[in-house]
């Protein structure tokens, strides 16, 4: 697991930007793992720029997103799906049928998580996953306990998960308790990995898995000491608090 340090949260948005062009102009059909949430914003700016400028394009790129609530209005803003047609996907050129997401509307979300994690693997698995990391360390929405073997799966959202996500509701009720989420062994098919860290928030949750030597199932982000291709982008601010 490898390290780079970036000035601010917008470096860190244009390195992984980059890094997303650089897989699509390389291989026009790649498969990407994409993450929601504040840390991606900068990502999908950059991202968004380049594909203005003609430097990349997403014209046969297929997408899928880590998670997604399950009890969301369907026309909520934090409805994952809304949040990526809002922040990316109706900003390039993606062909909607190349788009992922566990879908919230299912009344069977366990069935719907055997659907995804099926259309996933029949990619032969993903060329680039960008994460997220939470303040307790998950990535995607499994939690801390959860098995690096897991698959995608139907979730409880941890109770401070619940609490940091609140500041994208009316209050902490709104927030819904489940979600679906690919799983730990989901996310480490993909072929290369980057984590993005920013902010002061993710201080302590950056240092406690920098210094961790092994992986282990109480700190999910861990899993990616069992990744070969796997690196951290953080900000400043996340590296000093
Ligand atoms: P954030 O969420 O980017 O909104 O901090 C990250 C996460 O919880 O994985």
């Amino acid at each position: 697991m490898r390290l780079k340090i970036c000035d601010n949260p917008q470096q860190v948005g244009y390195l992984a930007a980059a890094d997303i062009a650089l897989q699509l102009n390389t291989k026009k059909n790649s498969t990407l793992i994409l993450p929601t949430g504040s840390t991606p914003l900068p990502v999908y700016e950059s991202i968004i720029k380049m594909y203005k400028n003609g430097d990349v394009s997403f014209g046969d790129a297929v997408t899928f997103n880590l998670d997604e609530y399950i009890g969301i209005a369907e026309d909520h803003a934090e409805r994952y799906y809304n949040f990526m047609m809002r922040n990316l996907f109706s900003k390039v050129d993606i062909k909607p049928e190349n788009i992922n997401i566990p879908d919230s509307r299912t009344d069977d979300p366990d069935g719907e998580c055997k659907r995804y994690e099926e259309k996933y693997r029949k990619t032969g698995g993903a060329d680039l996953a960008v994460l997220g990391i939470g303040q307790n360390g998950h990535i995607g929405f499994n939690e801390p306990g959860t098995p690096f073997s897991s698959v995608t799966h139907v979730t409880s959202i941890a109770e401070s998960t619940v609490k940091a996500n609140s500041r994208f509701f009316d209050n902490e009720a709104q927030v819904p308790k489940k979600a679906m989420t690919m799983g730990i062994s989901t996310i480490l098919s993909a072929k290369k990995i980057i984590l993005l860290a920013t902010g002061k928030s993710k201080h302590d949750i950056l240092i406690k898995l920098l210094q961790q030597t092994s992986a282990n199932e109480s700190i999910p982000a861990t899993a990616l000491l069992l990744h070969d291709d796997a690196v951290i982008y953080a900000d400043r601010e996340a590296i000093t608090g």
